[in-house]
Protein backbone atom coordinates (compact mmCIF):
# COMPACT_ATOMS: atom_id res chain seq x y z
CA UNK A 1 0.00 0.00 0.00
CA UNK A 2 1.00 3.94 -0.63
CA UNK A 3 0.52 4.28 3.50
CA UNK A 4 3.37 1.58 3.88
CA UNK A 5 6.19 2.55 1.00
CA UNK A 6 5.44 6.13 1.51
CA UNK A 7 7.75 6.46 4.88
CA UNK A 8 10.74 4.07 3.14
CA UNK A 9 10.49 6.20 -0.31
CA UNK A 10 10.93 9.49 1.65
CA UNK A 11 13.86 8.16 4.39
CA UNK A 12 15.80 6.79 1.45
CA UNK A 13 14.84 9.69 -0.91
CA UNK A 14 13.66 7.52 -3.50
CA UNK A 15 12.74 8.64 -6.88
CA UNK A 16 9.58 7.97 -9.29
CA UNK A 17 11.00 5.76 -12.39
CA UNK A 18 8.12 6.59 -15.07
CA UNK A 19 10.72 4.22 -17.21
CA UNK A 20 10.56 1.33 -15.50
CA UNK A 21 8.12 -1.47 -15.83
CA UNK A 22 4.71 -1.12 -17.89
CA UNK A 23 2.97 2.05 -18.11
CA UNK A 24 -0.37 -0.37 -18.99
CA UNK A 25 -0.33 -1.49 -15.57
CA UNK A 26 -1.04 1.11 -12.18
CA UNK A 27 2.54 -0.33 -10.21
CA UNK A 28 4.30 2.57 -9.67
CA UNK A 29 8.52 2.00 -9.26
CA UNK A 30 10.91 4.19 -7.11
CA UNK A 31 14.75 4.35 -7.67
CA UNK A 32 17.98 5.21 -5.93
CA UNK A 33 21.19 4.48 -4.18
CA UNK A 34 22.09 3.35 -0.85
CA UNK A 35 25.83 3.24 0.30
CA UNK A 36 28.60 5.33 1.19
CA UNK A 37 29.48 6.03 -2.61
CA UNK A 38 26.03 4.66 -3.61
CA UNK A 39 27.19 1.27 -4.89
CA UNK A 40 23.80 -0.44 -4.08
CA UNK A 41 21.22 0.15 -6.25
CA UNK A 42 17.60 -0.11 -4.96
CA UNK A 43 14.38 -0.46 -6.69
CA UNK A 44 11.41 -0.13 -5.21
CA UNK A 45 7.55 -1.32 -6.61
CA UNK A 46 4.18 -0.21 -5.03
CA UNK A 47 1.21 -1.76 -6.76
CA UNK A 48 -0.53 1.36 -6.96
CA UNK A 49 -4.06 2.58 -7.36
CA UNK A 50 -6.62 0.08 -8.96
CA UNK A 51 -7.91 1.72 -11.93
CA UNK A 52 -11.67 0.33 -11.64
CA UNK A 53 -12.32 0.67 -7.83
CA UNK A 54 -9.50 3.71 -6.85
CA UNK A 55 -8.05 2.17 -3.95
CA UNK A 56 -4.22 0.66 -3.24
CA UNK A 57 -4.06 -2.88 -5.38
CA UNK A 58 -3.61 -5.25 -2.67
CA UNK A 59 -3.26 -9.00 -2.46
CA UNK A 60 -1.77 -11.64 -4.27
CA UNK A 61 -2.66 -10.71 -8.26
CA UNK A 62 -1.18 -7.43 -7.94
CA UNK A 63 2.15 -8.55 -6.07
CA UNK A 64 2.56 -11.63 -9.04
CA UNK A 65 2.19 -9.27 -11.59
CA UNK A 66 4.20 -6.38 -10.19
CA UNK A 67 6.83 -8.77 -8.71
CA UNK A 68 6.99 -10.46 -12.00
CA UNK A 69 7.94 -6.68 -13.72
CA UNK A 70 10.11 -5.86 -11.49
CA UNK A 71 12.28 -8.83 -10.68
CA UNK A 72 12.24 -9.64 -14.68
CA UNK A 73 13.32 -5.99 -15.88
CA UNK A 74 15.35 -5.14 -12.65
CA UNK A 75 17.09 -8.46 -12.02
CA UNK A 76 17.90 -7.80 -8.34
CA UNK A 77 20.56 -9.59 -6.14
CA UNK A 78 17.51 -9.98 -3.40
CA UNK A 79 14.06 -9.21 -3.61
CA UNK A 80 12.71 -7.96 -0.01
CA UNK A 81 8.98 -8.65 0.36
CA UNK A 82 7.88 -5.56 2.56
CA UNK A 83 4.54 -4.65 4.40
CA UNK A 84 2.47 -4.61 7.10
CA UNK A 85 0.74 -8.24 8.59
CA UNK A 86 -1.85 -9.59 11.70
CA UNK A 87 0.37 -11.38 14.46
CA UNK A 88 -0.93 -13.05 16.71
CA UNK A 89 -0.89 -12.06 20.88
CA UNK A 90 -1.17 -15.89 22.08
CA UNK A 91 2.39 -16.58 19.84
CA UNK A 92 4.02 -13.21 21.48
CA UNK A 93 3.14 -10.72 18.84
CA UNK A 94 2.69 -7.04 20.02
CA UNK A 95 1.39 -3.97 17.80
CA UNK A 96 4.54 -2.81 16.25
CA UNK A 97 6.78 -5.81 16.35
CA UNK A 98 9.51 -6.12 12.87
CA UNK A 99 9.14 -10.24 11.98
CA UNK A 100 11.12 -11.57 9.21
CA UNK A 101 10.35 -14.64 7.37
CA UNK A 102 11.01 -17.86 7.74
CA UNK A 103 11.15 -20.07 5.24
CA UNK A 104 8.86 -21.81 3.94
CA UNK A 105 5.79 -18.96 2.85
CA UNK A 106 2.43 -20.69 2.77
CA UNK A 107 -1.00 -19.68 1.51
CA UNK A 108 -3.96 -20.45 4.21
CA UNK A 109 -6.94 -19.82 1.70
CA UNK A 110 -5.97 -21.98 -1.25
CA UNK A 111 -7.58 -25.28 -0.04
CA UNK A 112 -7.39 -28.07 -3.22
CA UNK A 113 -8.42 -31.64 -1.24
CA UNK A 114 -6.31 -33.39 -4.32
CA UNK A 115 -3.92 -35.42 -2.83
CA UNK A 116 -1.44 -33.90 -5.54
CA UNK A 117 -2.83 -30.45 -5.28
CA UNK A 118 -2.49 -30.17 -1.64
CA UNK A 119 0.93 -29.27 -1.04
CA UNK A 120 0.55 -26.76 -4.31
CA UNK A 121 -2.36 -24.76 -2.77
CA UNK A 122 -0.35 -24.64 0.36
CA UNK A 123 2.77 -23.12 -2.00
CA UNK A 124 5.43 -23.62 0.36
CA UNK A 125 7.95 -21.03 -1.14
CA UNK A 126 11.33 -20.82 0.29
CA UNK A 127 12.51 -17.35 2.08
CA UNK A 128 16.61 -17.21 2.56
CA UNK A 129 17.80 -18.30 6.02
CA UNK A 130 17.77 -14.04 7.99
CA UNK A 131 18.20 -15.52 11.45
CA UNK A 132 21.32 -13.58 12.14
CA UNK A 133 20.07 -10.65 10.72
CA UNK A 134 17.03 -10.91 12.89
CA UNK A 135 19.26 -12.28 15.69
CA UNK A 136 21.27 -8.68 15.21
CA UNK A 137 18.42 -6.36 14.37
CA UNK A 138 16.16 -7.95 17.49
CA UNK A 139 13.30 -8.73 14.92
CA UNK A 140 11.44 -11.61 15.66
CA UNK A 141 11.23 -14.41 13.33
CA UNK A 142 8.11 -15.75 11.78
CA UNK A 143 6.39 -18.30 9.72
CA UNK A 144 4.46 -16.30 7.24
CA UNK A 145 0.99 -16.89 5.74
CA UNK A 146 -0.40 -15.02 2.98
CA UNK A 147 -4.19 -15.27 1.95
CA UNK A 148 -6.59 -12.78 -0.21
CA UNK A 149 -8.88 -11.32 3.01
CA UNK A 150 -8.09 -9.33 5.74
CA UNK A 151 -10.11 -11.22 7.89
CA UNK A 152 -10.20 -15.02 8.29
CA UNK A 153 -12.55 -17.70 7.93
CA UNK A 154 -12.63 -20.57 10.25
CA UNK A 155 -10.77 -22.94 7.50
CA UNK A 156 -8.39 -20.12 7.16
CA UNK A 157 -7.87 -20.06 11.42
CA UNK A 158 -7.55 -23.70 10.82
CA UNK A 159 -4.43 -23.98 8.35
CA UNK A 160 -2.57 -21.12 9.91
CA UNK A 161 -3.02 -23.17 13.27
CA UNK A 162 -1.50 -25.82 11.24
CA UNK A 163 1.19 -24.09 9.95
CA UNK A 164 2.11 -22.42 12.96
CA UNK A 165 1.44 -18.44 12.11
CA UNK A 166 2.99 -15.99 12.88
CA UNK A 167 2.27 -13.17 10.71
CA UNK A 168 -0.64 -13.33 8.01
CA UNK A 169 -0.62 -11.25 5.25
CA UNK A 170 -1.88 -10.60 1.89
CA UNK A 171 1.56 -10.84 -1.09
CA UNK A 172 4.83 -12.68 0.23
CA UNK A 173 3.97 -16.23 -0.63
CA UNK A 174 2.27 -14.46 -3.85
CA UNK A 175 6.43 -12.95 -4.55
CA UNK A 176 8.23 -15.63 -3.06
CA UNK A 177 6.96 -17.86 -5.98
CA UNK A 178 8.12 -15.57 -8.35
CA UNK A 179 11.18 -14.86 -6.85
CA UNK A 180 11.68 -18.86 -6.92
CA UNK A 181 10.68 -19.33 -10.50
CA UNK A 182 13.23 -16.50 -11.59
CA UNK A 183 15.78 -17.50 -9.13
CA UNK A 184 16.23 -14.67 -7.13
CA UNK A 185 16.78 -14.72 -3.60
CA UNK A 186 13.86 -13.82 -1.17
CA UNK A 187 12.50 -12.89 2.52
CA UNK A 188 9.91 -11.03 3.90
CA UNK A 189 10.19 -8.22 6.55
CA UNK A 190 6.36 -7.36 7.96
CA UNK A 191 5.54 -4.88 10.88
CA UNK A 192 2.41 -5.90 13.23
CA UNK A 193 -0.71 -3.62 12.50
CA UNK A 194 -3.09 -5.86 14.32
CA UNK A 195 -3.80 -9.18 16.16
CA UNK A 196 -5.46 -12.25 15.13
CA UNK A 197 -6.33 -13.39 18.47
CA UNK A 198 -7.77 -9.92 19.35
CA UNK A 199 -11.58 -9.39 20.18
CA UNK A 200 -11.29 -5.99 17.97
CA UNK A 201 -11.75 -5.97 14.66
CA UNK A 202 -9.16 -6.47 12.34
CA UNK A 203 -10.40 -3.74 10.43
CA UNK A 204 -10.22 -1.55 13.28
CA UNK A 205 -6.96 -2.59 14.49
CA UNK A 206 -5.21 -2.35 11.40
CA UNK A 207 -7.01 1.52 10.03
CA UNK A 208 -5.86 2.63 14.00
CA UNK A 209 -2.12 1.32 13.59
CA UNK A 210 -0.85 1.48 9.81
CA UNK A 211 0.74 4.45 10.73
CA UNK A 212 2.66 3.53 13.13
CA UNK A 213 3.36 0.07 11.67
CA UNK A 214 4.24 1.78 8.56
CA UNK A 215 6.83 3.89 10.64
CA UNK A 216 8.07 0.96 12.38
CA UNK A 217 8.47 -1.12 8.72
CA UNK A 218 10.46 2.33 7.01
CA UNK A 219 12.76 1.76 10.03
CA UNK A 220 13.45 -1.83 9.91
CA UNK A 221 13.83 -1.74 6.19
CA UNK A 222 16.93 0.65 6.36
CA UNK A 223 18.25 -1.22 9.50
CA UNK A 224 18.33 -3.74 6.94
CA UNK A 225 19.78 -2.34 4.25
CA UNK A 226 22.70 -1.09 6.12
CA UNK A 227 23.31 -4.76 7.36
CA UNK A 228 22.88 -6.29 4.15
CA UNK A 229 25.13 -3.85 2.64
CA UNK A 230 28.11 -4.39 5.28
CA UNK A 231 27.61 -8.31 4.44
CA UNK A 232 27.60 -7.56 0.69
CA UNK A 233 30.23 -4.87 0.14
N1 LIG B 1 -2.21 -6.75 6.73
C1 LIG B 1 -2.22 -6.20 7.96
N2 LIG B 1 -2.94 -6.96 8.82
C2 LIG B 1 -3.41 -8.02 8.10
C3 LIG B 1 -4.21 -9.14 8.41
N3 LIG B 1 -4.70 -9.35 9.63
N4 LIG B 1 -4.47 -10.02 7.43
C4 LIG B 1 -3.99 -9.82 6.18
N5 LIG B 1 -3.23 -8.79 5.84
C5 LIG B 1 -2.94 -7.88 6.78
Amino acid sequence: MEAEARPVIEALGLQLDLEAGDPALPHRHFTGRWGKRGETELMLTVNGRDPRHRCDSIGTDPATLSAYVTLKNFKPELCISAGTAGGWASRGAKIGDIFLSRSPLRFHDRRIPIPEFEAYGRGEYPSQDVTALADKLKFKLGNVSTGNSLNHTAEDLEMMVQFESDVKEMEAAAIARVAMLLGTPFFAVKAITDLVDSTHATQEQFLANLDLASERLSTAVIQLLRELAQITT
